[in-house]
Parts: structure tokens; sequence; C-alpha cells
């Protein structure tokens, strides 16, 4: 018996050298010191042994037992070093991690942005409408007339269902009016669509902002101050402004809004055409017709509403020579902004 347990132990001991990993290791626990382990079956024996060699028997297979424990726990540590020591190799802990690419804001999203940063900052507020619009929002409702050449389809996209993409951010004054009564101060960003050729200064797709504030006693003077602020805020403290008399349907009287060139400063060049004035928005007084179709009392209420492009005071103001650069998304391009 004493011989059994011994040749088992050498056997153990020659496979537990052996073993390579933990979990072979694992295996070999349960083969020698397991519940269906030999030893066990050993201890089983005992009853079938006479009494009086019951405790030697008992003594020499605990022996063994420990032997086996000590071989097995042994070597686990040994191979816990040695997965220690291979992954210790070539991992310094203190090297600095893998850097991933970062994305940045495309310039459009930036100006916009900054946009709404200085009117918030005058207390406006900011609203959404849709991309895709009817009929009214986009035209009948801002009082332009059935034979408008802006309606035709070489100026508008239509939908086959008779909706249209919105040509102007204009659409989302008339949605605001339709919701919610005076005071309004709101400004709308978003993309609007005209059908236009690609070319420097047009796209098919680009970006307006619309403002519009509806309240008592509101005049003009209001809106060039405003207006004349917000220039003072993209552009910086030295900008000037002027008025022009202009035309659109839904306002009256209509003005556009120049600033002095933020290239030259006023002085003349190629940029503003040696005029030393740049085109900003278009502007004015809400046409009372508007109200009336909007059911807003006329007599107790005036307003003011303006438009401009993003596109052009993102151009203007990193002096971005053609339009459709902002369209193409080159990286090399972008990367510049992030
Ligand atoms: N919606 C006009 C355009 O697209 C701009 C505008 C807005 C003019 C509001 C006056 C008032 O040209």
């Amino acid at each position: 018996m004493q011989l059994q347990l011994e040749e088992l132990i050498v056997k153990a001991k020659q496979e537990i050298g052996q073993c390579s990993n933990l979990s072979e290791l694992a295996n070999l626990k349960a083969q020698y010191v397991g519940k269906k382990s030999e030893l066990n079956n050993l201890f089983g024996k005992l009853k079938d042994i006479p009494a009086e060699e019951r405790p030697a028997f008992g003594q020499a297979v605990n022996r063994a037992r420990n032997k086996l424990e000590e071989l097995i726990d042994g070597r686990e540590t040994e191979l816990r070093n040695s997965i220690w020591n291979q992954t210790k190799q070539g991992l310094d802990l203190t090297m600095p991690g893998t850097a991933y690419p970062r994305g940045g804001l495309h310039p459009l999203t930036k100006v916009m942005r900054e946009i709404e940063d200085v009117f918030i900052g005058m207390g406006f507020a900011i609203a959404e409408g849709f991309d895709i619009e009817d009929e009214f929002h986009n035209f009948d409702a801002l009082n332009t007339p059935k034979d408008h050449p802006s309606r035709n389809l070489a100026d508008t996209f239509y939908l086959k269902d008779g909706n249209l993409l919105r040509t102007q951010t204009s659409t989302v004054q008339v949605r605001t009016m339709e919701k919610y009564p005076p005071p309004i101060r709101i400004i709308s960003p978003g993309r609007c669509y005209r059908n236009d050729k690609p070319d420097a200064s047009h796209s098919p797709v680009f970006h307006q902002v619309e403002g519009l504030v509806v309240d008592e006693g509101v005049t003009m003077a209001d809106m060039k101050d405003t207006l004349h602020r917000f220039a003072k805020s993209i552009f910086g403290n030295d900008v000037q402004v002027r008025l022009r008399p202009h035309f659109f349907p839904f306002t009256e009287p209509s003005v556009e809004m120049d600033m002095s060139c933020s290239v030259c400063g006023g002085k003349g060049c190629r940029v503003c055409k040696q005029s030393g004035w740049l085109e900003l928005c278009g502007a004015g007084m809400v046409d009372p017709n508007v109200f009336d179709i909007l059911k807003i009392d006329s007599e107790r209420y005036t307003g003011y509403a303006f438009g401009f492009g993003i596109d052009r005071i993102t151009m203007m103001k990193y002096n971005i020579p053609d339009l459709r650069i902002l369209y193409d998304n080159d990286l090399r391009v972008l990367r510049q902004f992030s």
C-alpha cells in the first residue's frame, strides 16, 4: 500500500512538473486530489483493512495528499510568475496611450453656433422648422404673389406631392407667429434649398439664419442696432453698417444691410470690388399683410425680420474664396478648423 502511494507521488510529480498551463494544472488537481481521485478511492478502502492497521494507513494517505497539494500549489505559483514575467516584458505602464485622431466641428457649424450665441446673448430664442415645407409657409403666408418668379420650377425644388424644399428659413417666421402670440424674439438657423447651379458663390443647399421680433413699439432703429451689434460680435468692433432700400414681399419697408469690408476695413479691395462694402443680410419691417394672414393685430404690433446666409458669413470670416470648399469635405481643409 505504502508502495502504491509512493508510485502515485512519483507519477504526479513528473506530470505536474511538465504541466505548462493553469487549466492543465486544474485537471491534474482534480485527478490527484479531487473527489473522484485515486487517493479518495484509497480512503474508501479503509473499511476493508484490519482495524489495527487503519490509523497508519490513514496517516499515510493524508501525508500523500499533503505532498500532492504542495506540489500542485508550488507549480501554480511558478506558472503564475512566468505569465507575469512574460507580460511584464514589453509592457511599459509609463508609456503614453495610443492617440486616436479627433474630429472637429465643420466651419459652418462653428459659425452657426457662434451666431446663435450672439443672439441668445441679446435675448433671442432658437426656433426650428422643417426642410420640407408647403407653399403656404414658404410663399403664401409670406405675402408672395402666385406669379412671383421665386416660385418658379427653375428656382424652387418641388416634390411630387406638391410640397417643396424650403427656399428660405422665413418659413419659421410664419410657423412661430402661427403658434405663439407676441412678444416674439427668435432666430431660426437651418438648411435651405434653391435650384441653383453650383459655382463659387452658389450651392443648391445652403444655410440661413432668419430673425423675427414682434412686439408693441418695435422700430427700424431697433432692427439696425441689433444687426449692427451682431456684425460687431462676429467681425470686430470697428465694423460699420449701412442700410440700402430693397424689396422683399414680406417686409415693408425692406432693406439690404452692408457692412464695411472685413478684408480691407472699408478702404477698397478685390473682395469688395473696391467699394469698401459687403452685403450682409436682407431685412425689413414685417409687412402688415403678413400679420393679417396670421391673425396678429397689425394696429397694435410692429416687428422686424432679417435673414442672412451662414455660408457667406463663414466665407467672409475665414477668407474662403469658393463656397464649394465648404461642401467638398476635403479633410485637408477641415483639419485647419479643428
Ligand atoms: N428670406 C430672405 C431671403 O432669403 C431674407 C430676408 C429675411 C429678408 C427676412 C427680409 C426679412 O432672401
